[in-house]
């Protein structure tokens, strides 16, 4: 793998057309600034997300794991004034941050900031028989996906995207015999995904400036 070109690369097309705003760039500041890790999506990432949330004309949003709310800020900025997203963050201290930077990217009445485990709001926003979303992110930790995905689907209709994070962990996904938890979760996950009859879906891998990783994208039937 040529890890430095993919990164140069990256960079070209952002520079082409994904550009970070100020607020964007102090956002992954923030990170660097709060000791917390530098795991957000990338800005071509940010960018595509933006991209499947305007073809799905999506109003109303759910992410999972929202850390310094990097990936809310892009989603946040492709949603109609009165459009929601709901993100769900279990670290306090990610909570406080993200909660911070999107103050300051003056998209605190687009965003509502759970913290609590993703779980938890899942079952909480189904036990209260939240309305639908048109867009749902996954991207906290990995053992549990295939159980958030089928939540999930239980807050979806037909035409919802659902898009899942880290899928392929620098090919890892592959190892039959991994022990690697996360691993094993998007494993399970992937073959969920599969088999399963309720929606429509693939995996793209994903090369640039962070790790070699992939992204599951499934559309509710
Ligand atoms: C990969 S980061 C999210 C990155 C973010 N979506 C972005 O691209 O800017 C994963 C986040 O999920 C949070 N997280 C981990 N386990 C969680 C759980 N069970 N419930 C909610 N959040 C969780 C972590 O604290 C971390 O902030």
């Amino acid at each position: 793998m040529n890890q430095q070109l993919f990164e140069k690369v990256d960079q070209y097309i952002s520079n082409l057309v994904a550009p970070e705003d100020e607020i964007l760039k102090q956002t992954i500041e923030s990170l660097d600034h709060a000791s917390m890790p530098q795991i957000s999506v990338t800005a071509t990432q940010g960018k595509f997300l933006q991209l499947m949330l305007l073809t799905c004309k999506a109003k109303r949003v759910l992410e999972l794991g929202t850390l310094g709310a990097y990936s809310t800020i892009w989603m946040a900025r492709a949603i109609p004034a009165d459009g929601k997203i709901i993100t769900v963050e279990f670290d306090p201290h990610h909570a406080q941050v993200a909660s911070e930077n999107i103050a300051k990217a003056g998209l605190s009445d687009k965003i509502d900031l759970r913290i609590g485990k993703a779980m938890d709001v899942l079952n909480e926003l189904i036990a209260k028989g939240e309305e639908a979303f048109d867009f749902i992110f996954i991207d906290a930790d990995k053992p549990p996906y295939a159980e958030y995905f089928e939540l999930a689907l239980q807050l979806s209709h037909p035409g919802t995207m659902i898009i899942c994070d880290n899928v392929i962990r620098e090919g890892k996904v592959i190892d039959e015999n991994t022990t690697d938890e996360r691993v094993k979760g998007v494993q399970r996950f992937n073959q969920l995904l599969a088999d399963h009859p309720k929606v429509t879906a693939t995996i793209m891998q994903t090369v640039g400036a962070k790790e070699y990783d992939g992204m599951a994208i499934a559309v509710v039937n």
